[in-house]
């Protein structure tokens, strides 16, 4: 009988089995690594400079626009060491800011967290920013800063007296820069003696200076100058914080939420902590305002029709207030429509807080690509504000648009969510006053060349807009 040497028909349908679940386990297994999102488009430039130069000696939103339009509203690059996703669209900044805030941390230069302190709220998440926010939201909400109006105007006034005084040009950025300090000052301390401001003031000029220097501490270094000074500025604070302890005084300022909060274990929060928010609700306010600022004298420069049209809408409430003689009010600085249309139109033109940072706190995923944790997130406003999708012939300076609201999420001049700005609605009234006695009572030439942008970091005109003032006859001197 002859053996039959070939294996057994159970071999093969085994074997036949065992390469179907190898193929079947193998192309699952593809398909799973298929499924894994991948990152988002784009360049991480040269190692560890990433594309550094490219977006600080470029102008900003050229990088931007010339990366969105090659990748599309997400784009992967590698700044200051660190890898980032960037978002040029609405839905993107909402996903990061608002409904998915908790997954982003806010993230700063370790540098720039010592030099404001590292309790400023805007440095935190989840209870101690939470907290520390309501304080200020409800310390600069509409019924709280109504009461500053008098203030801000007196300050306005002696302001542009100053301007109409000076025999040279004004930097107009300098200037609106010492204006929006006073209004901080007023806004968290309410009246404060006259030297103790004057001490703030100088060694607060000394910090901004180093703010944005290289961070070297060694002696003679800004930045060094600027620690030093920072130090003193704690000192200052803490006196100031224990003359209203004795004194018991329970003002409604700022510094009096600040000095009565307790949470919910009875907890009072501590000098250094008050400090640390005090500067840094100054840091958030100063430059920003003034920068806004300097960009609609620049803006009403460039439209004199406009202008022309802004003027007549104050001239109506200056003469109500018999030339300046009575103060404005509240009801008055709401009924403003055309000039607050001009100061929506400059924030989205100008863009003062271009992009934010955050820092993804897990990976998470967005549109299909992969944000890996720990790199750094930045939605990008500005772009959203010069979408012509959104705002129809983005370049042209158009206060009318805004007769019609914009499409939810489009207009962030604010920034939203979480740690949208709570100084808002101040940075809004200190504007309109400034504007409503600007154009009353001066008229102004910009000197010099005026096209180029320069980033400090906030963009500001050439040169801070170096421009001359004059007060317009039979207008009151003070
Ligand atoms: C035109 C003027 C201003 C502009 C354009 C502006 C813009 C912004 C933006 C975009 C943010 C959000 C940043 C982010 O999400 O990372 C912000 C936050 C903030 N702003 Fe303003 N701001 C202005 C004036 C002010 C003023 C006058 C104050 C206070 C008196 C202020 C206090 C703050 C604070 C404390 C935060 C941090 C909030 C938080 O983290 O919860 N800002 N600002």
């Amino acid at each position: 009988m002859q053996m039959d040497k070939s294996p057994p028909t159970i071999i093969y349908i085994l074997l036949f089995l065992a390469t179907l679940l190898y193929y079947i386990f193998s192309k699952k297994h593809t398909k799973k690594h298929k499924l894994t999102p991948k990152l988002p488009p784009g360049s991480m430039g040269w190692p560890y400079l990433g594309e550094t130069l490219q977006l600080y000696y470029k102008d900003p939103n050229i990088f931007f626009s010339d990366k969105l339009k090659r990748y599309g509203e997400i784009f992967k690059t590698h700044i200051l060491g660190c890898p980032c996703v960037m978002l040029g669209g609405p839905e993107a900044a909402r996903f990061v800011l608002v409904t998915n805030a908790d997954l982003f941390k806010p993230t700063y230069p370790k540098s720039k967290e010592k030099m404001i302190g590292p309790s400023a709220l805007f440095f935190h998440q989840g209870q101690y920013h939470s907290q520390i926010r309501r304080l200020v939201v409800n310390s600069l909400s509409p019924q709280s800063i109504k009461r500053f109006i008098p203030g801000i105007q007196a300050l306005v006034i002696s302001t542009i007296s100053s301007w109409a005084s000076s025999p040279h040009p004004i930097n107009t950025f300098q200037q609106m820069k010492k204006f929006s300090f006073e209004v901080g000052i007023l806004a968290i301390f309410g009246e404060l003696e006259r030297e103790k401001k004057e001490e703030l003031k100088k060694n607060y000029c000394i910090v901004d200076k180093g703010y944005n220097s290289f961070p070297t501490n060694l002696p003679g270094t800004a930045y060094h100058k600027a620690l030093m000074a920072r130090r003193r500025l704690s000192q200052i604070l803490e006196e100031i914080i224990s003359e209203r302890k004795e004194k018991k005084l329970l003002d409604n300022d700022l510094l009096g939420h600040l000095l009565n909060f307790k949470n919910e274990d009875g907890k009072t929060l501590s000098d250094d902590q008050i400090a640390d928010n005090i500067i840094g609700i100054l840091f958030a306010a100063q430059d920003t305002t003034a920068s806004a600022l300097t960009w609609i004298v620049k803006y009403l420069t460039d439209h004199p029709k406009l202008l022309q049209a802004v003027k007549s809408e104050q001239k109506e409430t200056y003469l109500a207030n018999e030339k300046g003689n009575k103060g404005l009010t509240w009801t008055q600085t709401r009924s403003m429509p055309l000039t607050y249309k001009v100061i929506l139109e400059s924030l989205r033109m100008a863009s003062i807080v271009s992009f934010t940072f955050r820092e993804a706190v897990v990976d998470v995923v967005y549109n299909g690509y992969l944000i890996p944790k720990g790199w750094k997130v930045m939605p990008l406003f500005r772009n959203i504000h010069h979408n012509p999708e959104f705002f129809d012939e983005p370049q042209n300076f158009d206060p009318y648009r805004f007769e019609v609201a914009p499409k939810p999420n489009t207009f962030l001049p604010f920034g939203t969510g979480a740690h949208s700005c709570p100084g808002n609605e101040l940075a809004k009234l200190e504007i309109l006053i400034l504007i409503h006695h600007l154009v009353n009572e001066l008229r102004w030439e910009v000197v010099g060349p005026q096209d180029t942008v320069e980033y400090s970091p906030f963009p500001v005109p050439h040169k801070g807009l170096r421009a001359r003032f004059w007060r317009e006859p039979n207008t009151k001197e003070n």
